[in-house]
């Protein structure tokens, strides 16, 4: 009933559609240790629809695409190419039209802060915006330092700081606050960020001097 209500601007097929991207994406992500595992896409995709509907987006462009946004992502896949092939393969096994898959690809190929690109549909800037707001406040935390462990990178280094997860804080995870698309993911951001900040002074004062 939930689902069914969290949904119900979608027609019934759309719903199916909705239904069959999630499994796929179960089944690629689910055991994922660097942060971007199949919750990520469910948070990602549930944000983007809060989002999108107070921009006035494709709802159903913006929750499909949000789901998919890291497949085929470089740091995830050893085949980019072959992931991207394979998800354009399963969009039309689940009647995706190809002008469908068109728009969901290009509102997710810019999704990527290392890209460093703005996506030119609104869709796209939605999906960009809900990938954002799931890097910061406890959840970005969380996340950042799952990546660290994954990657066997330090939590902390003075010697070499620049490879630690706390850099990260300042290399992306502040910035991204002021590189958000849309007014309304700004609102969602400001609470986050600002438990960003709490969190390293918190972090350099148990550190000690
Ligand atoms: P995007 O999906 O925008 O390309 P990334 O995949 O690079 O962004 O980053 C997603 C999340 O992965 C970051 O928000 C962070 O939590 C974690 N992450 C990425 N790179 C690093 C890093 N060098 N150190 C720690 N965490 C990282
Ligand atoms: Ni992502």
């Amino acid at each position: 009933m939930l689902r069914k209500m969290a949904v119900s601007s979608v027609c019934s097929s759309q719903l199916e559609q909705l239904r069959a991207i999630d499994d796929y994406v179960k089944q690629l992500f689910r055991k994922d240790p660097t942060g971007h595992d199949y919750y990520h896409m469910k948070r990602v995709s549930r944000l983007a629809k809060k989002i999108a509907e107070k921009e006035g987006a494709d709802l159903f462009i913006c929750e499909a695409g949000a789901l998919l946004h890291d497949v085929g992502d470089r740091k995830l896949f050893d085949s980019p190419e072959l992931a991207k092939k394979h998800m354009f393969q399963f969009l039309r096994s689940i009647h995706f039209s190809e002008e469908r898959i068109l728009k969901l690809y290009e509102a997710i190929k810019d999704t990527s802060f290392s890209k460093g690109q703005v996506p030119s549909s609104l869709e796209g800037k939605v999906i960009q915006d809900a990938d954002r707001i799931d890097a910061i406040g406890a959840i970005g935390i969380a996340r950042t330092f799952a990546f660290g462990g994954a990657k066997g990178q330090l939590i902390y280094d003075e010697e070499n700081p620049e490879k630690t997860s706390i850099q990260h804080f300042y290399d992306k995870l502040l910035l991204l606050k002021d590189q958000l698309n849309t007014e309304f993911a700004k609102v969602i951001a400001e609470e986050r960020h600002l438990f960003l900040e709490q969190f390293l002074k918190r972090f350099h004062s148990e550190m000690g001097p």
